[in-house]
């Protein structure tokens, strides 16, 4: 009986999908917690590149169970087009099921996502613009539109009039939008409910079950530890809790039932959209790594910001998400870039040294990193497959992460394809 957690230490895109790829292989049942199609997971198996937005990534495997739980907000329209593609791609979705507590991002969502950001002008957020902070937004105040109303034409047309005639007059006369046309989202998205009704089952049910049953289960995590809604940067998060406390909720289990939380972070640190960031590299070396290690998003395309490992947001991880063990991605990357810094604390405007992130992004303006320099290395080492055969600069670089970090550090990535993992 094993059920572990998987979730992103720093900003996102620590190349969780990788992480999560080589645990769900060895998982009966994997499940997806929270967040939307805002996600993007990245897969290379045999050569073959997958992007998963919606479905959980034991989906490449055929007898894994994949589950969507009742903290997700799903997009039809993309979870249908998911659907599809992996369905032509030879890849089936029998063993799919999502939960019918789970939200459903609706067009008014994606539009006032859009409004609201350009709205902010400066002070935008810099979402993804796929509705998920107006989806999470209804939820909330409990006037959301959930699956179970999607696969229930007469519930779910009713829904869309009475919901969709408020976010016309919203998006028409507070922002000078284009109203949306109600009639033609209820037979659209009716569609999708007849695709979807045969995926809807109770998820809280099924996890509790296969558990009793002995199985072993992986949830994955969506976004990451610094985009939270209460732990992240905010307000430049996310509307949900990526952290490991939100699997809980966001599918219906116990606490109890969890006995391994996965941590992964990058060898180095990006983020997209606005927002602080420390260790932050304007310059060549940033450049550097951003087209070295493909840093361009997922979901967006936009180009990742780059910068130094930042063990304070880490340390901050390990803390917030109660981690066991920490997974270091992309150490390849740094392959040939001279020698690398990691910042190990911060220096207040006042001079004053702290070593815990500050819980507001008030108190993290002019915080300025403290950094120690480590040994780089120029050696190709994405063929190593065991610690001991990499560059010693390599090893020791490991070495004082896991000290700085405070946790151990048993899985390092050496290159895209799921075998290019070290394992320890
Ligand atoms: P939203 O989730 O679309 O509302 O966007 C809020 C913030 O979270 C923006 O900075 C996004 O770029 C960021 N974000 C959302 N999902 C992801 C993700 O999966 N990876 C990295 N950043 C994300």
């Amino acid at each position: 009986m094993s059920a572990s957690i998987v979730v992103g230490t720093q900003w996102g895109d620590e190349g969780k999908g990788k992480i999560i790829d080589i645990i769900a292989s060895r998982a009966d049942v994997v499940v997806r917690s929270q967040g939307g199609n805002n996600a993007g997971h990245t897969v290379v198996s045999n050569g073959e590149v997958y992007k998963l937005h919606l479905i959980p990534s034991g989906i490449l495997y055929k007898n894994t169970l994949c589950l969507i739980g009742a903290g997700v907000v799903l997009d039809p329209k993309d979870f249908v087009g998911e659907i599809e593609s992996m369905q032509s791609r030879g890849i089936s979705c029998d063993n799919l099921k999502v939960d019918p507590r789970a939200h459903v991002t609706m067009p008014w969502h994606i539009a006032l996502d859009g409004l609201s950001e350009k709205f902010r002008g400066n002070a935008d957020i810099g979402t993804t613009k796929r509705g998920i902070g107006p989806a999470y937004m209804d939820k909330y105040e409990r006037s959301g539109i959930r699956v179970y109303d999607l696969v229930h034409p007469e519930v779910f047309a009713e829904k869309v009039r009475t919901a969709g005639k408020l976010k016309n007059k919203i998006i028409t006369d507070v922002y000078g939008g284009e109203p949306i046309d109600l009639e033609e989202v209820i037979k659209e998205y009716t569609e999708y409910g007849k695709v979807i009704a045969k995926y809807v089952d109770d998820v809280s049910v099924i996890v509790y079950n296969a558990n009793k049953a002995g199985k072993t289960i992986m949830f994955e995590g969506a976004q990451a530890t610094l985009l939270d809604i209460d732990f992240g940067t905010y307000p430049y998060v996310t509307s949900s809790h990526p952290l490991s406390a939100g699997v809980c909720v966001g599918t219906g289990v116990g606490p109890m039932m969890i006995n391994d939380i996965i941590g992964v972070a990058k060898a180095y640190t990006t983020r997209v959209g606005k927002g602080p960031f420390p260790t932050e590299l304007d310059d060549e070396i940033g450049d550097t790594i951003r087209n070295k290690g493909g840093e361009f998003g997922t979901t967006t395309g936009r180009p990742r910001r780059t910068g130094w490992f930042d063990a304070v947001i880490v340390r901050h991880s390990v803390r917030v998400n109660g981690l066991s063990r920490l997974a270091i991605n992309k150490l390849d990357t740094l392959s040939g870039i001279g020698d690398l810094k990691v910042c190990v604390a911060y220096e207040k405007p006042d001079g004053n040294k702290i070593t815990d992130f500050p819980p507001t992004l008030e108190e993290l303006a002019g915080c300025k990193p403290i950094y120690e320099t480590l040994s780089g290395f120029d050696e190709d080492i994405s063929a190593c497959r065991d610690f001991e055969s990499l560059p010693a600069s390599c090893k020791a670089y490991i070495t004082r992460l896991e000290e700085l970090c405070d946790c151990k550090i048993s899985m390092i990535g050496n290159g895209p394809d799921r075998t290019q993992i070290i394992e320890r």
